[in-house]
């Protein structure tokens, strides 16, 4: 009895060590293969904004748990076991990712995150992985008021943007008379398209054929032209080592067909239950 009572103790005291510890912590630093010099020894921090399938979103499963899934999660972790680190992930809006990897506070950024030139102050950028391009959306109720992308050009039309974005910059430039609202979450604006306070949005081709999948009545008017195709990492600035070897796992893992994969399986799942935000206090789906 005295022994089981002296494990259970045990057993607790192990567990309040680990208690407010994140996955990643309790599995404890990695071997650190290249003796890079991240954030936290041992550990790959990356930062993602998680409303973006098929790039970044939580899968639920059927008791509506949610995991991080989408292929930019599925290559982090690719190549965080390519470095041999601890893959920490640390969700967040996008608008806050440009400025926490200009204050250092992590390795990467995974967030469907476009070349754009004005961004290579805070941070450098990797080898593109993804052809992605952009579109200008709507709704099939809406879709007659356009046809091409100067029809959105007109100050009865209502758009939107995720705030922080290039599809921001997209909105100002090809429909600078349009009433333009920024929104945080790229849910949001759908949410608000479906609703009917929009009339259409500047959105990730891909995101938008993602969302079209659970809102059918969707609808891509045009492709928008945008001179820094494709989707890259964001990478630590100045850490040579790291853009080098993240530039190393990621061309390894296009090369063999293994990204391939990771978006075929990213469909899958971005067709299955899925959730598009940030996730409450508690680590479940917040209900409103
Ligand atoms: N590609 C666009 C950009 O870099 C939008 C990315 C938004 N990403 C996200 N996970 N919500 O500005």
């Amino acid at each position: 009895m005295k022994k089981v009572i002296a494990f259970l103790l045990c057993a607790l005291m192990i567990a309040s060590m680990f208690a407010g510890c994140t996955a990643a912590e309790k599995k404890g630093p990695g071997k650190n293969t290249y003796n890079l010099k991240t954030v936290k020894e041992g550990y790959l921090t990356v930062i993602t904004s998680p409303d973006y399938a098929p790039y970044e979103f939580y899968a639920l499963d059927a008791n509506k748990n949610p995991t991080l899934a989408g292929f930019d999660m599925a290559l982090a972790q690719y190549i965080a076991d390519y470095l041999g680190l601890t893959l920490e992930v640390v969700p967040m809006d996008f608008n806050g990712i440009v400025g926490e990897m200009g204050a250092g506070k992590a390795d990467l950024a995974l967030a469907g995150l476009s070349p754009d030139p004005d961004r290579m102050e805070k941070m450098d950028f990797s080898d593109c992985y993804y052809e992605g391009k952009q579109a200008f959306i709507t709704v099939s109720s809406k879709a007659s008021m356009f046809t091409d992308l100067a029809s959105t050009n007109k100050e009865s039309v209502k758009i939107a943007a995720q705030t922080g974005t290039i599809q921001m910059e997209l909105a100002e430039e090809f429909s600078p008379n349009a009433q333009i609202t920024q929104l945080t979450k790229a849910t949001d604006i759908i949410a608000e398209l479906i609703s009917g306070k929009l009339d259409g949005a500047y959105i990730e081709w891909d995101v938008a054929v993602a969302y079209k999948q659970n809102y059918p009545e969707l609808t891509i008017v045009c492709e928008v032209p945008y001179e820094a195709e494709g989707n890259v990492i964001g990478v630590a600035k100045g850490n040579a080592d790291l853009l080098k070897y993240v530039n190393e796992a990621l061309n390894k893992c296009v090369d063999e067909g293994t990204f391939a994969q990771f978006v075929k399986t990213a469909l899958e799942q971005a067709a299955g239950d899925n959730y598009q935000g940030l996730l409450g206090e508690d680590g479940k789906v917040p209900t409103e």
